[in-house]
């Protein structure tokens, strides 16, 4: 809705400036047309891009300089830019219409790459609505980006779980991102956003062999195999500096498992539901890595993603980055909601599924540990908790690395916290409220905030009041 009021004060001002000239030039641009957002901002460079059912070339308008796409996807690297320094964009469609109307968007660069400047940013997770017909729980996920906008973080991670999703069918699955495309797109036109896939945001197809029937990776598109990875790649702009495909079959991981850069920091986003199968694997009897010929449980860290994550935290070790942070939809060390699946698999699962999912659960964080990780933050669980995780015994998650669930942006809330679990006593904090977290970077420290949507949130009734629900002064004293 937001949008179309938008676009027309954007066709207003056109006709106001230029109200002699042809009735051709003042085609509206496409009633689908989505953005510019955003994107894939570094210290230098920053991509422009929006996306229409119908071709819409135009150019972005930015620092004195005309920078034009013709064909789709429109997505426009501007390059050349300052380091933490803001500009001045708009985008000029060739069909008539500016974007914004009037004035301009602005976007920041990333503070130079080892650079102990101050900056911010948010961690905003699990925004799923519980239908179809309702995908995305709109004003709980406006309501919580607007307060980061407020709170000046320079971007956002959205580790997944954006939509109801689980979708048969590609159309359905691109409509429902778009919902939260719209949602989001106040904050988008200006903030970029680095998102991946959760268990929900998947495109799956019904399949059987000998054992019994799957759900596997994908739609049929045009007679082709369209898989979730594809589609949420095309609805969004990510960086993919990514790992290979798990084997040549298998989907690709470019714009859902990647890294970036930010100041003296460096932020990894793993997709942990990569190729996701059936929810019902588990039940398969007899062993079920066979199955991963054909896909993989959700939750469960692949090869290739293990031994790029591997490699890529050397490498930003060896550049110096002085906090490195991890994100992804299913928590390792869940704390209710979903002790039965994540990367636990307590229930629900034969006996050589457990075991081979907890020995990836202690690979991954060992690996965290070993190149000194700060954080990981996932969701799924529709909650927030925070437990600093190791040392256990010798010298295992040695230094110890904080696990952040921050699953509040607006699914059905998840109450539930298990008390026996072997991490349990090392939960320092949990609250079933609707929440983001805010973490500020000052050279070397590191500040966590969680604001909290009050309990009777309304969005008819004004600016919600948010409340802190939970603070670290420094994460990186680890204590
Ligand atoms: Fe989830």
């Amino acid at each position: 809705m937001r949008s179309a009021r938008r676009r027309s004060r954007a066709l207003m001002a056109f006709v106001g400036l230029v109200p002699l000239v042809g009735v051709a030039l003042l085609a509206a641009p496409a009633a689908d047309l989505e953005g510019p957002f955003v994107g894939n901002v570094t210290s230098n460079s920053a991509v422009i891009w929006w996306r229409s059912s119908t071709p819409a070339p135009g150019a972005v308008v930015i620092a004195n300089r005309t920078l034009r796409d013709d064909q789709p996807p429109f997505e426009v690297t501007v390059t050349g830019l300052e380091p933490g320094k803001t500009y001045q964009y708009h985008v000029e469609l060739d069909e008539g219409g500016r974007l914004p109307g009037q004035g301009d968007y602005s976007l920041r660069t990333a503070a130079g790459r080892g650079t102990e400047a101050e900056f911010r940013f948010a961690v905003i997770c699990d925004s799923r609505g519980t239908k179809a017909s309702e995908p995305v729980n709109v004003p709980v996920l406006q309501a919580l980006l607007k307060h980061a906008k407020s709170r000046s973080a320079q971007f956002v991670v959205f580790p997944g779980d954006l939509a109801f999703g689980y979708c048969n069918d590609a159309a359905e699955y691109r409509r429902e991102l778009r919902v939260w495309k719209s949602a989001a797109a106040d904050l988008m036109h200006e903030i970029p956003v680095y998102l991946t896939m959760g268990n929900h945001d998947v495109l799956i197809h019904p399949d059987r062999d000998r054992h019994g029937p799957y759900d596997l990776d994908g739609a049929m598109v045009g007679g082709k195999l369209l898989t979730g990875e594809e589609a949420f790649a095309q609805e969004f702009v990510n960086p993919s500096n990514s790992p290979q495909p798990e084997n040549a079959g298998a989907p690709p991981y470019a714009e859902t498992c990647y890294s970036f850069d930010w100041g003296n920091c460096h932020f990894v986003v793993l997709n942990t539901n990569y190729w996701v199968g059936t929810r019902s694997f588990p039940r398969v009897p007899g062993d079920p890595c066979r199955l991963y010929e054909r896909g993989n449980p959700e939750g469960r860290i692949m090869d290739r993603q293990m031994q790029w994550l591997r490699e890529d935290l050397r490498r930003a070790r060896q550049a110096g980055a002085r906090h490195i942070f991890v994100f992804g939809h299913e928590p390792a060390f869940p704390v209710g909601a979903h002790v039965d699946d994540a990367m636990y698999y307590e229930g629900n699962a034969t006996l050589s599924l457990k075991r081979d999912i907890r020995a990836r659960q202690h690979q991954f964080w060992q690996m965290l540990s070993d190149n000194g990780v700060l954080a990981g933050f996932f969701g799924d669980e529709h909650n927030y908790s925070r437990a600093l995780i190791g040392p256990a015994g010798d010298k295992t998650y040695d230094p110890p690395v904080w696990h952040i669930i921050s699953g509040g942006a607006g699914a059905p809330a998840s109450s539930a916290r298990r008390t026996d679990l072997p991490w349990s006593d090392s939960i320092r904090a949990f609250e079933d409220r609707r929440h983001y977290c805010l973490v500020t970077v000052q050279g070397r420290q590191v500040t966590l905030e969680v604001f909290a949507l009050p309990a009777d949130f309304d969005p008819t009734m004004g600016e919600p009041k948010f409340e802190v629900i939970d603070r670290v002064e420094d994460m990186t004293a680890r204590d």
